[in-house]
């Protein structure tokens, strides 16, 4: 029997109650379409879709996902529409938008603009 995915996100906030979410899109994750909230930033929807590695280490293949949450680790960068190196606890989400994990640091380099 498959066990029914919880929604992680924080929707009754105690300090921020009456805030609400932004309307219902679709992202696409490693080619899988996923729910997002217009505005939240890119790790939410994924942690909310119970996504957790958001990359590997070059050497050693060990999974790396968000870490500091406000943009100073890089832990969580991932390719957005074609993009490498996209901080995604930093970046809000938009319909449509495709997300990948990058390949290793190399590719990264030939890549980047
Ligand atoms: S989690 Fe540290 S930069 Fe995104």
């Amino acid at each position: 029997m498959e066990e029914k995915k919880q929604d992680l996100r924080v929707n009754n906030h105690p300090i921020l109650k009456g805030k609400s979410a932004g309307d219902k899109i679709t992202i696409t994750v490693e080619g899988e379409e996923i729910e997002a909230y217009e505005g939240e930033p890119i790790a939410a929807a994924l942690l909310a879709a119970d996504i957790t590695v958001f990359r590997r280490t070059k050497k050693r293949q060990d999974p790396r996902g968000p870490f500091c949450g406000i943009g100073l680790c890089t832990d969580c960068v991932m390719k957005v529409n074609g993009e490498p190196n996209v901080r995604t606890c930093i970046t809000p989400v938009e319909d449509g938008m495709v997300v990948e994990k990058q390949g290793d640091d190399r590719e990264v380099r030939k890549n980047a603009k």
